[in-house]
């Protein structure tokens, strides 16, 4: 079994998947009515061409209780046999507490623990790799990964930069136990050198609020664009490459690749450097944006749903983000 390599005790699987992603539609050509920006811009410079926009009353935990409980329904898992419960965000709730505790108790994962985990908008592989080796050691059954993000309320929407690149929306999935080992092998990488290229200045310990942080607009997320993207690219090519290495695979035993969806130009060059095919790629950030911790189980639903992701099939994920992070997944889909 490949699993084992990784010193993996039994295997884990991904055995349920859940989404949710707001009505409202926010298109390029909106935004460029209210900023110096265009459709044409946004449309070339990312491949977006609108975003899901929450209500000003949702946060994550709102988004991210439906897509659990989609999950659960579809799992046929009753939350009280939740073991545990991990939120991935980088738009949580609050500073404290964690929003895995609002979404557990929103949900009735009454038996569960939780707790968030922040790694940019690589959270979601980093939330998995954790579930899986819960569940591989274990010590739990039933373990929910839930990526939950309301970014429109982290971007500022004056900084035509970052805010046109974002958008609402949440997926869960359930990992349990398996007898065929189906999660092979995760790579989890962080070079915090580059941490000053993707933030949110204020609002931590480093430089708590005050009305200067406020007028500066410093609680909403800055970015160094060119840096990260140049960071991406990088480090998602060294990095699927390890984890295929890994498990004695190839990109040729790879039915599809679903990268972190940040900009379309990151993930084309990224599945050219790798030798991906056109067919092998999934993306839909056309229509979500980047919905961080959100974007790679919000691609799995749609991938499974039109028949892209089949039962069987070999699935490699990749994430990226502030950090800087970035981690990838091998694993045979069996939904
Ligand atoms: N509309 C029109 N013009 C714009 C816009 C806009 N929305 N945004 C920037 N511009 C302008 C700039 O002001 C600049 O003008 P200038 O030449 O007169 O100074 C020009 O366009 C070029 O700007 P660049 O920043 O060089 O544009 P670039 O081609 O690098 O694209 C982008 C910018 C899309 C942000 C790109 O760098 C990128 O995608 N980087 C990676 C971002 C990313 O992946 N972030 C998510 C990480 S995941 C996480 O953890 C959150």
């Amino acid at each position: 079994m490949i699993g084992l390599r990784r010193g993996l005790v039994r295997g884990a699987r991904i055995s349920a998947l859940g989404v949710h992603v707001p009505e409202r539609v926010l298109t390029n050509d909106e935004i460029s009515q209210f900023l110096d920006t265009s459709d044409e811009w946004i449309l070339t410079r990312t491949g977006i061409r609108e975003r899901r926009i929450a209500r000003v009353d949702e946060a994550a935990s709102d988004l991210g209780e439906i897509a659990a409980r989609r999950c659960l329904e579809s799992g046929l898992l009753d939350p009280t046999e939740l073991d545990l419960v991990i939120v991935t965000t980088i738009s949580p709730d609050h500073m404290m507490p964690a929003t895995a505790s609002i979404v557990a108790d929103k949900i009735g994962a009454t038996k569960a623990g939780a707790f968030d985990v922040q790694a940019g908008c690589t959270g979601f592989v980093y939330g998995l790799a954790i579930a899986t080796a819960f569940v591989s050691a274990n010590i739990y059954q039933n373990v929910l990964v839930v990526g939950a993000e309301v970014l429109s309320k982290m971007v500022d929407w004056e900084d035509r930069s970052t805010c046109v690149l974002f958008g609402d929306g949440a997926g869960a999935v359930l990992v349990q136990p398996t007898d065929n080992g189906s999660i092979f092998s995760f790579d989890l990488g962080n070079d915090g050198s580059g941490a000053a290229y993707l933030n949110v200045p204020a609002g931590g310990s480093r430089r708590p609020a005050s009305f200067e942080t406020v007028r500066k607009h410093e609680h909403a997320m800055h970015m160094t664009g060119s840096e990260v993207f140049k960071f991406a690219t990088r480090t998602v090519v060294g990095s699927c490459e390890k984890v295929l290495g890994d498990a004695d695979l190839t990109v040729e035993d790879v039915d599809l690749f679903v990268p972190h969806q940040a900009n379309i130009r990151i993930i084309e060059t990224a599945a050219r450097r790798l030798g991906f095919t056109e067919a092998q790629v999934f993306a839909n950030l056309d229509r979500y944006g980047n919905t961080s911790c959100a974007s790679i189980p919000i691609c799995l639903h749609e991938a499974s749903q039109n028949g892209r992701l089949k039962k069987g099939d070999m699935l490699l994920m990749a994430g990226f983000g502030a950090g800087l992070t970035w981690g990838s997944c091998l694993t045979k889909w069996e939904l």
